[in-house]
């Protein structure tokens, strides 16, 4: 990891993004920019944002000094926050992808214990070490295309001991990532038949065991036919908010369940997938005024070619984040750029909705304040591109559009 410099300047960049705080309806109209700029950046937070005037004479910049960045008309913008993914697991799931290209559905491979329990039984028999490094390697990943916040969930260990093992792996991994992981306690991804009473322990044991080791740690679960039924979530997310816990939740991702109206009654942070929400479900949500809806636009890409219905939902006025939803089964991305590109092509948004869907609005998803916009206090996570437009971020795909990414005020990758 690189030591942050006490003082580092970004001179001459093109600043786009947000003022701080969530977005929606008219917030979302243009993204604001400042043509040229310099940005000081101290101890890690970003000092100032000095506008520069065309025509102004300005000393040289010494190539050699490595406190200063001539962005030299490049544009600079926060650094991605990738919300929902769930990076950290073991084995891979290459041969059910070849079943899925032969026509057997997703929910199919899980009903016949593949899917999400093979990659259970996989992070079972995984060390707590490799977990961490294997995280490690794909956070870099993820880094080199612009995600300096990863939201990073359990859910692959089903067990109290296996579930701790994967948010301890996640603690680990931080230690070595000049970025942020944030980790979620996916209780609820699946129901393992091999144990009995298994709700009722992950409700009774392993929620508890995690609240103690993690304090505040939010609790997500997976709603779906063949997953967690809405009773059994409602009773997890009932414990959770006992225990003073956040909560979030997967719903709508094949069927829509109810999950919407009953996440919402329990003040969810959010509700993620949406893709077979019903009109006055996603309209419930959008008038909803803490709760956001994360869309996942690469399970759509990866999987099966639906995607929710994102243009609706900001039209109502929702408050929408975009993630990669990473993971070995429904959506292998590690790119939010590339979430950007299909979010405008198969979500119907605008560039600058999407632009806000992946800074300050997962920023307020995963209760951040202090990033996913570039203004004086704030971290200072940031990108400059290769770009000298803006727009060229979700116009092009396939390659990290990254130049230079800073975490927490220091270089922390670089693509030359
Ligand atoms: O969000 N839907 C549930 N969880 C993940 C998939 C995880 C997996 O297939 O391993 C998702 O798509």
């Amino acid at each position: 990891m690189t030591a942050a410099p006490a003082r580092l300047v970004i001179r001459n960049a093109r600043v786009a993004g947000f003022a701080p705080g969530p977005k929606r309806r008219a917030d979302l109209d243009a993204l604001p920019v400042i043509p040229r700029a310099d940005v000081t950046i101290e101890d890690g937070r970003i000092k100032s944002i000095r506008e520069v005037k065309p025509n102004t004479r300005r000393a040289p910049i010494d190539p050699a000094d490595p406190a200063t960045i001539d962005a030299d008309g490049r544009v600079l913008i926060p650094g991605l926050v990738d919300c929902h993914t769930h990076l950290c697991w073991a084995g891979q799931r290459l041969d059910e992808w070849e079943a899925k290209r032969r026509g057997v559905p997703y929910l199919e491979i899980l009903k016949r214990g593949g899917g999400i329990m093979a990659t259970v039984r996989a992070v079972r028999e995984a060390s707590i070490e490799s977990l961490a490094a294997d995280l490690l390697a794909r956070a870099r990943l993820m880094l080199a295309n612009g995600s300096t916040t990863i939201e990073v969930k359990s859910g692959y260990g089903l067990t109290t001991d296996a579930e701790l093992k994967m948010l301890r792996a996640v603690r680990l991994a931080q230690q070595s990532f000049p970025g942020t992981l944030v980790p979620t306690a996916l209780l609820g991804h699946a129901i393992d038949d091999a144990q009995p009473g298994f709700v009722g322990v992950t409700v009774r044991q392993t929620l508890p065991a995690v609240a103690a080791e993690f304090p505040g740690i939010t609790v997500d679960a997976f709603c779906e036919q063949g997953a967690w039924s809405l009773e059994q979530c409602v009773l997890l997310f009932n414990r959770a908010r006992e225990l003073g816990l956040p909560i979030r939740i997967h719903a709508d991702q094949f069927n829509s369940l109810g999950a919407v109206p009953a996440a919402l009654r329990l003040d969810a942070r959010s509700i993620d997938h949406l893709e077979a929400s019903t009109r006055e479900d996603l309209a419930l949500l959008a008038a909803a005024p803490n709760t956001a809806g994360v869309m996942l636009p690469a399970c759509g890409f990866h999987l099966d070619g639906r995607y929710a219905r994102g243009r609706r939902f900001v039209q109502d006025g929702g408050l929408l984040a975009i993630a990669t939803n990473c993971n070995p089964g429904s959506a292998p991305c590690f790119s939010m750029p590339l979430v950007i590109a299909l979010a405008v092509r198969h979500l119907g948004l605008s560039f600058p909705e999407a632009f806000a869907a992946a800074t300050v609005n997962p920023a307020h998803v995963l209760g951040l304040r202090d990033r996913g916009a570039i203004a004086p206090g704030l971290r200072a996570d940031l990108l400059l591109l290769r770009h000298t437009d803006e727009r060229a971020l979700a116009f092009e795909f396939g390659a990290s559009p990254v130049d230079i990414a800073i975490c927490n005020g220091a270089v922390a990758w670089r693509a030359h």
